[in-house]
């Protein structure tokens, strides 16, 4: 296409980017904390314009290195989007490289993104797979010998390192992302063992309902009791607050977290999404 510019992000960028999400008529946004609009200032976020009008972007920033995952593919209405999203994904796997990433990952939300992620390389990796809860809280025991409390700002650290210990690269979130997460949430806790933090969840509510969105123990503390504690806690406190549905979602070869989830009534939606990933 003649008169293409294809150019990493600047903060000036908002707005075109803002426009672009609004007016796109194939868009992949990734289920995120942080929002799409602020990733413009991070590295490999690139602009396909035409004649100074946006008419694609891709964004796959570090998160954390060397680690990446797909958060925004968008294109405009009148674009074919093969050929678009063939440019921006060369531009972004050159830069990627410099920057030493490893893997980068991206959920295939809807089906029209699959082809396009094989085109490019990337192979199906794993499933994201959905639960969910319409129990009765007040039936579930809590262990009064584990010990939960609220999350603080002065934890995140601590979070932090549970979950690079728990999570395989691929799920781990970066002290941003914990940071915002536990900001945007309803309910965090932590679990602490003889003043060691060992485990924490991190749940969200809105109209829609509630949303165990992140769960980790530390591997020594596994199979003790903490990851059921966190949860059971958090069902009876979302419950005490009129909620009735929570939803969770998790690995299709995450067995662990699946078995706790069965055991504690959470029931499987079927809604899953394909995860795929490129390696360099
Ligand atoms: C999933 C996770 C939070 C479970 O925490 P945990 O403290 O080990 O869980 P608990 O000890 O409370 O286990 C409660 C029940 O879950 C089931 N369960 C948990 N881990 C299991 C495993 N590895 N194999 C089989 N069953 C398991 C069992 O039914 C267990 O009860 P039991 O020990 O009386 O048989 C933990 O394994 C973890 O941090 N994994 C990595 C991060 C992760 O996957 N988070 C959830 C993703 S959404």
């Amino acid at each position: 296409m003649a008169n293409l510019t294809v150019r990493p992000t600047t903060p000036a960028d908002r707005e075109l980017v803002s426009a672009l999400l609004t007016t796109a008529n194939l868009r992949h946004v990734h289920l995120d904390w942080v929002p799409a609009l602020e990733l413009v200032e991070d590295p490999l976020f690139m602009i396909a314009l035409h004649n100074d009008l946006p008419r694609a972007c891709l964004a796959a920033p570090p998160d954390p290195l060397p680690i990446a995952w797909i958060r925004v593919f968008a294109a405009a209405p009148e674009d074919p989007h093969g050929p678009l999203w063939q440019t921006l994904w060369a531009g972004l796997h050159e830069r990627a490289k410099t920057l030493e990433i490893k893997t980068i990952y991206s959920l295939a939300l809807q089906p029209w993104f699959e082809p396009l992620l094989s085109g490019a390389g990337f192979s199906m990796a794993n499933e994201v797979v959905f639960y969910e809860w319409r129990g009765s809280a007040g039936v579930l025991a809590r262990n009064e010998r584990i010990s939960i409390r609220r999350m603080r700002p002065d934890d995140l650290l601590h979070v932090e390192q549970v979950d690079h210990s728990a999570f395989a690269p691929a799920w781990q979130n970066s002290i941003r992302t914990l940071t915002t997460a536990s900001k945007l949430s309803t309910y965090a806790t932590v679990c602490e063992v003889e003043g060691d933090l060992v485990g924490y969840q991190i749940s969200t509510a809105s109209a829609l309902g509630a949303h165990l969105a992140r769960l980790a123990v530390l591997p020594e503390f596994q199979r003790q009791g903490v990851g059921r504690e966190l949860v059971v806690d958090m069902l009876r406190h979302i419950s005490r607050r009129g909620f009735d549905r929570v939803t969770v979602n998790t690995q299709a070869d995450n067995l662990s977290s699946q078995y706790l989830y069965n055991s504690l009534g959470f029931e499987p939606t079927g809604q899953h999404y394909p995860m795929y990933a490129y390696t360099f």
